[in-house]
């Protein structure tokens, strides 16, 4: 894989990464990014901080761990890299340490289905991942595990992983899921609140699929037909 390929998803994995720190989900170095590209993967470097990051920095890997590139990729590399060849509903994933999922996490505790918006992430909750060392294989085994049936995901005394299609939705998850964990803070605050039945999350999720809820209106289902447009005909007087 050539070092300098696919400049436009390196630009936008540098702009995701950037905005991800900027709106407050992240912090420093802490987080990464990658996006699947049909040899492998792209992935933000090890420990170097966004606001230096050029598009050159990011690093090339194939689905074997082996990497193109001037730095090391990130030491998260594997649940990357497992997440992509495991899910073909996910083409870009985002790891940040947003403070409020972190929060539960560290109490190694998911999200239940105390709002309706919890269905964002493919079912009715959002589990904590187990904890394990960063960087290892375990941790992967532990992501994936949590993730299954789910597109998020909380670490147990780390932080939060989610995946998309693109970068833009991967942010968009990780935000509403942080604002999720930041209003189950705060509702424990005077106590467990109640949540939503099973049966009621059903109907969340099948009206959220129904809207394409939360993603960008598919155009041609969106844009009303000329017949669409039309009034009822009169009835002839
Ligand atoms: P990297 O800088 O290696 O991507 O690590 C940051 C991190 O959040 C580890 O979990």
């Amino acid at each position: 894989m050539g070092r300098l390929e696919h400049k436009a998803l390196r630009k936008q994995l540098v702009a995701t990464a950037r905005a991800m720190n900027a709106c407050g989900i992240n912090q420093g170095s802490s987080g990464n990014l990658s996006v699947r590209v049909p040899d492998g993967l792209l992935i933000t470097p090890t420990s170097l901080p966004y606001d230096v990051m050029e598009p050159e920095d990011i690093v090339a890997m194939d689905m074997a761990g082996g990497h193109v590139g001037r730095h090391r990729p990130s030491s998260e590399w594997r649940f990357h890299r497992d997440i992509l060849a495991r899910r073909d509903d996910i083409d870009a994933v985002l790891h940040c340490h947003a403070t409020y999922a972190t929060t539960l996490a560290v109490h190694e505790r998911g999200i239940p289905p105390f709002h309706y918006m919890t269905a964002v992430a493919g079912g009715p909750d959002i589990r904590c991942a187990r904890y394990a060392t960063f960087g290892t294989q375990a941790l992967s085994d532990a992501v994936l595990e949590a993730m299954e049936g789910r597109t998020a995901c909380l670490m147990a005394h780390h932080g939060l992983v989610v995946g998309a299609k693109t970068l833009d939705k991967a942010l968009w998850l990780a935000i509403e899921v942080e604002t999720l964990a930041k209003m189950y803070v705060h509702a424990l605050a005077i106590g467990e609140p109640s949540c939503l039945s099973e049966a009621e999350m059903a109907r969340v999720s099948e009206q959220m699929r129904r809207m394409s809820y939360g993603q960008a209106p598919d155009l041609e289902q969106a844009q009303p037909s000329a017949r669409d447009l039309r009034g009822p005909v009169p009835k002839s007087a």
